[in-house]
C-alpha cells in the first residue's frame, strides 16, 4: 500500500482484501483478537433470530424443490460464518442430512469452523447449485469507483492517498460507468460537489451470485439506496471500533458504501431471467413469522421464565426490525425457477 494517489476502487480493494487488508490479513470472527467482526454488527451477528428466518426460507424452498440431495446454502461474503454455524444447530435431522453448505469467503476460515461447512474463496461454478445463495452485508464491501463533480461541471473519477484519505480529481468518467450513471444515477441534479459511487461491480457481483443458481432462491440484504433516493454527497465511510470512522483506506478499518439497490436487482434478474423483488427487512422478517411485540406483563406473574425468555426475543426482533437500523435494510429477493408460491406473498414478486 504506497502513497500515490488512485482510484477509489483500487484503494478499497487493497485496503479490505490485499495481504495486509482488514478482512484478509485476520481470521474473522474473532473479535477478541481484534478481528473484523469487532468493526460492525450486522443481522446475522445481532440475533439468532435472523437465522431462524432463514431457515424458514430454507424449508420453504425444500419443499418446493422436493427435498433435494444436496440442498445447497451458500453464504456470501460470509464472515465469520455466523450464519451458516446458526443453520447447522437449528436445522432439524430430515434436512441437517442433505444440507450443503458453503462459505464464499476472502478471509481465511475461522479455526473453530464446524465441519459441516466448507469454506470457497469464490462462487460455486455458474448453474451448480440448487437451494438458496446469500448474502448479508456482502456488497456494500464490493470495492467500487467514485466520482464527484467538479467546478467545471464535469463528472471525475476521484483518486485517493491510500495512507491519508487526501482526494484529488481524476480522469472524466468513460465507458461502462458513464452508461450506468446515465441509467441509475441521472435522476440527481448535478452540481458541483455532487458524489456520485459507480455501483456496476456490486451489480457484476449480484449477477454473478444468482447465476451460481440451477434452481432456487437467491437473496441479499444490505443498506442502501434506490434511483428516488440517491444520497447526494455520497455514502462512503469508514467502521473503527463499531463507530463511523473516515473513510482511510490504509488498511485499519472496515470501508463501506451503500448499494444502489434497484441496479443490483436489474442485473441479477438479467442473470436469472425473471422477476425478482425488494423489500425490506422489518416487512420481510414479518412476512417469515418474526415477532416484535412485547410478551403480556401478566405473564411475568404467571410464568416468570417465560416472560423474560419473551422479553430477550422480543427485544432481538425489535433491533432486527428497527425501521431506522437493521430493519430498514433492504432485501433483493430472486428466485430462479422456483415455484413461487413457496416464498410468503411478502416476499413473491408481483
Ligand atoms: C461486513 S462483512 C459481513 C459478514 C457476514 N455476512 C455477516 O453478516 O456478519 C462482509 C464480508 O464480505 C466478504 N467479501 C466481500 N467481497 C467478497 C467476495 N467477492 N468474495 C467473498 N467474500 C467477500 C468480506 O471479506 C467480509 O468478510
Amino acid at each position: 500500500m504506497g502513497d500515490e494517489a488512485v482510484p477509489w476502487r483500487t484503494a478499497m480493494a487493497d485496503a479490505l482484501y490485499g495481504p495486509t487488508g482488514f478482512f484478509t490479513r485476520a481470521a474473522p470472527g474473532g473479535e477478541q483478537a481484534g478481528g473484523p467482526t469487532g468493526h460492525f454488527r450486522t443481522s446475522a451477528h445481532a440475533s439468532p433470530l435472523f437465522a431462524t428466518a432463514m431457515l424458514r426460507l430454507v424449508a420453504a424452498v425444500d419443499e418446493t424443490l422436493g427435498r433435494p440431495d444436496p440442498l445447497d446454502v451458500v453464504d456470501v461474503g460470509a464472515g465469520g460464518g455466523h450464519l451458516l454455524r446458526r443453520l447447522v444447530g437449528l436445522a432439524p435431522a430430515y434436512l441437517a442430512r442433505r444440507l450443503r453448505l458453503t462459505a464464499v469467503e476472502l478471509a481465511p476460515p475461522p479455526a473453530d469452523l464446524p465441519a459441516e461447512i466448507r469454506w470457497w474463496a469464490e462462487l460455486p461454478a455458474v448453474g451448480s447449485l440448487t437451494g438458496l445463495v446469500l448474502g448479508t452485508e456482502w456488497l456494500d464491501n464490493v470495492p467500487l469507483d467514485v466520482a464527484e463533480v467538479g467546478e467545471d461541471g464535469v463528472l471525475r473519477y476521484r483518486l485517493v492517498e491510500p495512507l491519508t484519505g487526501e482526494e484529488s480529481p481524476g480522469d472524466p468518467i468513460s465507458g461502462e460507468d458513464a452508461q450506468w450513471v446515465q441509467q441509475w444515477w441521472s435522476a440527481t441534479p448535478p452540481g458541483p460537489g455532487r458524489r456520485i459511487e459507480l455501483g456496476t461491480p456490486r451489480d457484476r457481483a449480484w449477477a454473478a451470485a444468482v447465476a451460481g443458481l440451477d434452481v432456487g432462491l437467491a437473496i441479499t440484504v444490505d443498506y442502501g439506496h434506490l434511483s428516488s433516493s440517491r444520497p447526494e454527497t455520497g455514502t462512503l465511510t469508514g467502521f473503527y471500533a463499531g463507530r463511523p470512522a473516515e473513510a482511510v483506506p490504509d488498511g485499519s478499518r472496515d470501508i463501506t458504501a451503500h448499494v444502489a439497490i434497484d441496479s443490483a436487482r436489474a442485473a441479477g434478474e438479467a442473470a436469472a431471467g425473471e422477476p425478482g423483488t425488494v423489500t425490506r427487512q422489518r416487512e420481510a422478517l414479518l412476512a417469515l413469522g418474526v415477532d416484535g411485540a412485547r410478551p403480556p406483563v401478566d405473564l411475568a406473574a404467571r410464568d416468570p421464565a417465560a416472560y423474560v425468555g419473551a422479553l430477550s426475543a422480543a427485544s432481538q426482533a425489535a433491533e432486527l426490525m428497527d425501521a431506522g437500523g437493521l430493519g430498514g435494510h433492504y432485501w433483493i429477493v430472486q428466485p430462479v425457477g422456483l415455484v413461487l408460491e413457496a416464498l410468503p406473498t411478502g416476499l413473491r414478486p408481483a
